[in-house]
């Protein structure tokens, strides 16, 4: 099984970028988090972190016919893009979205997700652990275990 963990932009400046919001681990300990939990579970994680709208899209197609699950993390682009909900649509790969900040508890524009509309499940406000849930979530689902 091979999972696809895409990151929008500045969730490379994690650590750095308001440390207050989005806490004081770094993009670093993300992607050792994301490895972790592959080895864990025994399945293949790939990451790709990218803080261009079209190379996310470009992401998403290039995963059709190569990966069984996405875990996805749009950043800023959440809240404005539907070229990535189209995407993710045009695929039809199951997909778990991720926001590190609890988005519900923020500005009024955060509240808004177009690619969370192609998502079976949102995550929100549990910190870099919400990437690991969103696997084992998308492992399980995969394995006809919920
Ligand atoms: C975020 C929330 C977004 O509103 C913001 O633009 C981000 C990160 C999060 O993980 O909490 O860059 O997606």
């Amino acid at each position: 099984m091979k999972i696809l963990v895409i990151n929008g932009p500045n969730i490379n400046m994690l650590g750095i970028r308001e440390p207050g919001i989005y806490g004081k681990n770094t993009f670093a300990d993300l992607l050792q988090l994301l490895q972790d939990t592959a080895k864990a579970l025994n399945i293949e994680v790939e990451q790709y972190q990218s803080n261009h709208e079209g190379d996310i899209v470009d992401k998403i197609q290039w995963a059709y016919g190569k990966v069984d699950g996405i875990v996805i993390n749009p950043a800023a682009y959440t809240h404005t893009s539907v070229a990535i909900l189209d995407a993710l649509k045009s695929v039809s790969i199951p997909a778990v979205e991720v926001h590190i900040s609890d988005v519900d508890s923020r500005e009024a524009f955060r509240q808004i997700s177009y690619a969370g509309l192609a998502c079976c499940k949102t995550i929100k406000g549990h910190g870099l652990d919400g990437y690991r849930e969103a696997i084992v979530y998308l492992d399980q689902l995969l394995n006809h275990k919920i």
